[in-house]
């Protein structure tokens, strides 16, 4: 096959075969074509867009062009939740231990932060001694002893989507549905699950700012995930102020563990709640309503914060972590942000906030940036909440003392506050199946 041929197809809009996509991904999984035809397709791609088909088929080629998870040494459904990313977002952590406790495995790969937005995996790192480097051997002996495990993504997995992923970062083509939803939905195949819930959000703090493109991201996703034969469902959600009141590492694990104790606040403990409920209903444990009062149930009985707790040991973590989290250690220095005048906080912008996480050492902006399980910040108000002058708006949390002044203003400028209440808004916004 030429790969100039298959260029020159796709840029006069014909749709390519199965065939043709494939030799596309694997052409960029093993490196065989230069950069500048694989980005070239890229563009094409991009500008005329790619049918129901064609996505499905870039999808399954990029799941396949490296290793796949074989779950199959685990007994009984396999769940699985992604995040489309955002600022706050500890869901996984309160997710997967209800589900688990419900009797349904989570064998999940998760991945770090990256920009304004955090990941699971440094999330879990900030518990010392806790490995999120797992041989697959491990991997399955983990979830089949107590039906969770959480681990790093292989290096093996979806090659042709890293590439595709870096060359679509300096090519300006990311922000295309097709592209988007084929290489999320390339790492959730590979990951092996039976069942998917896909939290889709929407806002200042996300990829898709408006509800419309949301809807779009999510409705393609569902449609290849059933196109590949799983059980998939997608919540829309709020992403224009943070979830949740604790953004950094160690601080949303301490906001996840309050959550699992009942203690959570309530955009978060509804987010996760619902997103529990969702994957317990694909799972065919009820009806989303009888799925969501089983999730609660894990959380008054405190079951699933033990569940969390035993997944940490037997991660190599230490469990006292869980049940005191006093223990965390805390950042060497912390600051009070105070209103600057009296009313009501009208807006955040989630991104910034995020932002100013990453500035304080929380987050990476490259790959290779080492974080600072501490850092962070601890929102004392948000969107719609009544503030009066010189009141504490939030904390910010850091090892470095150099970090605060402009972390502080960064922070200001994504807070606004007016003399209109604004309302809060649901966290859910739309479910799509
Ligand atoms: N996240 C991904 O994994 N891929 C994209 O294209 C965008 C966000």
């Amino acid at each position: 096959m030429n790969f100039i041929d298959l260029i020159r197809k796709k840029r006069d809009g014909i749709s390519l075969t199965k065939e043709e996509i494939e030799f596309f991904a694997f052409s960029a999984a093993d490196d065989s074509v230069p950069d500048y035809q694989i980005s070239a397709m890229l563009m094409a791609m991009f500008l005329n867009g790619l049918d129901e088909t064609e996505t499905l088929n870039l999808t399954q080629a990029m799941a396949h062009s490296g290793d796949v998870a074989d779950l199959s040494a685990i007994d009984g459904i396999k769940g699985d939740k992604h995040s489309t990313g955002g600022v706050g977002d500890k869901t996984t952590l309160i997710v997967a231990p209800i589900v688990a406790e419900c009797g349904v495995k989570i064998a999940k790969m998760s991945g770090r932060g990256l920009g304004h937005t955090g990941g699971t995996v440094d999330k879990l790192e900030s518990i010392p001694g806790f490995k999120t480097s797992l041989s697959s051997d491990e991997f399955t002996e983990i979830v089949n002893k107590c039906g969770l495990c959480v681990a790093g993504q292989s290096g093996r997995l979806c090659p042709a989507d890293k590439k595709l992923y870096g060359l679509r970062d300096v090519t300006a083509t990311v922000d295309n549905i097709p592209l988007i939803a084929s290489s999320v939905m390339s790492k959730k195949l590979a990951g092996g699950a039976d069942c998917i819930v896909l939290d889709v959000k929407c806002g200042s703090g996300a990829f898709m700012k408006d509800k419309a493109s949301a809807k779009q991201l999510a409705e393609k996703m569902v449609e290849i995930g059933r196109g590949a034969g799983r059980k998939i469902a997608a919540l829309i959600t709020d992403m224009d102020v943070p979830l949740g009141y604790y953004i950094g590492n160690s601080l949303e694990v301490i906001e996840a563990v309050e959550t699992l104790k009942g203690n959570g606040p309530e955009d978060l403990t509804e987010l996760s709640v619902l997103l529990a409920a969702k994957l317990l209903e694909l799972a065919g444990k009820g009806t989303f309503e009888e799925c969501k009062a089983l999730a609660m149930s894990k959380i008054d009985d405190g079951s699933a914060l033990k569940k969390l707790a035993e997944m940490v040991t037997l991660q190599g973590g230490c469990s006292d972590y869980i049940f005191d989290t006093t223990l965390f250690t805390r950042a060497a220095y912390e600051c009070e942000i105070t209103a600057w005048e009296s009313g009501y906080i009208s807006y955040m912008n989630a991104e910034g906030i995020g932002a100013v996480c990453v500035e304080l050492g929380a987050g990476r902006l490259r790959k290779e940036d080492v974080i600072d399980p501490s850092a962070g910040i601890i929102l004392h108000k948000k969107t719609g909440d009544r503030i009066e002058m010189g009141e504490k708006i939030a904390v910010l949390y850091y090892s470095d003392e150099k970090l605060f002044e402009n972390a502080k203003q960064q922070f200001m400028k994504s807070v606004k506050i007016g003399n209109e209440k604004k309302d809060k808004l649901s966290v859910l916004i739309e479910i799509v199946e």
